[in-house]
């Protein structure tokens, strides 16, 4: 069972509902007056994420989901490549990117860099969790559910090697799997 792997619960499954019932509830207020506000989820680790904040988005929004990957061991920084693209075109539209982890920032950033060259009006992002410790680029999520440590973190969307993404809750792996 994945849980044995686990050493420590950071984030609880009860506290992230709650997180995100707040999430949702500043959304609403910060978007009442926005039309055609389209959330983008960044596969793969969003995906419990989204699907636990959009029931308490109470506003007329879309979904639709897009794939970025970085190129490992190259130097240039935000060199990534899209590999699902949106079904949905953005142009003149207000976007709230949904992911799971700010962490070096260059995903976002080299994201809402390509969005608003595609034409979006407003890019604005809301993440599970940010790691700001290790921010390498000039780039802050909007809206953030938990602020973590400099540790790496499993579930709740978030994999190690694509595993423990179905995890309820976000923890750290026990030492020896690494
Ligand atoms: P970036 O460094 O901000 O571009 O984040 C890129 C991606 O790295 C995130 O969307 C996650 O998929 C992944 N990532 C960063 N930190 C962690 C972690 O602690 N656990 C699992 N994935 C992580
Ligand atoms: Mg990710």
């Amino acid at each position: 069972m994945i849980k044995d792997d686990i050493k420590k619960v950071l984030v609880s499954e009860k506290q992230i509902v709650e997180r995100c019932k707040q999430l949702g509830s500043e959304i609403n207020e910060d978007y009442r007056d926005t039309k055609d506000l389209l959330l983008v989820g960044i596969l793969k680790g969003s995906l419990p994420f989204m699907a636990e904040l959009i029931k308490y988005i109470e506003l007329d929004v879309e979904i639709d989901f897009m794939a970025a990957k970085s190129y490992q061991g190259t130097e240039s920084l935000g060199d990534i490549k899209i590999v699902k693209d949106l079904d949905t075109s953005v142009m003149g539209r207000d976007l709230l990117l949904v992911e799971d982890i700010v962490d070096t920032g260059i995903t976002i950033k080299e994201l809402k860099r390509l969005l608003y060259n595609k034409g979006a009006r407003d890019v604005k992002v809301v993440s599970l969790l940010d790691k700001p410790s290790r921010r390498q680029v000039d780039v802050e999520a909007d809206y953030i559910g938990f602020q973590i440590e400099n540790e790496f973190v499993v579930g709740f969307g978030l994999d190690y090697n694509q595993k423990y993404r179905n995890l309820p809750y976000i923890g750290v792996l026990k030492d020896e799997l690494y």
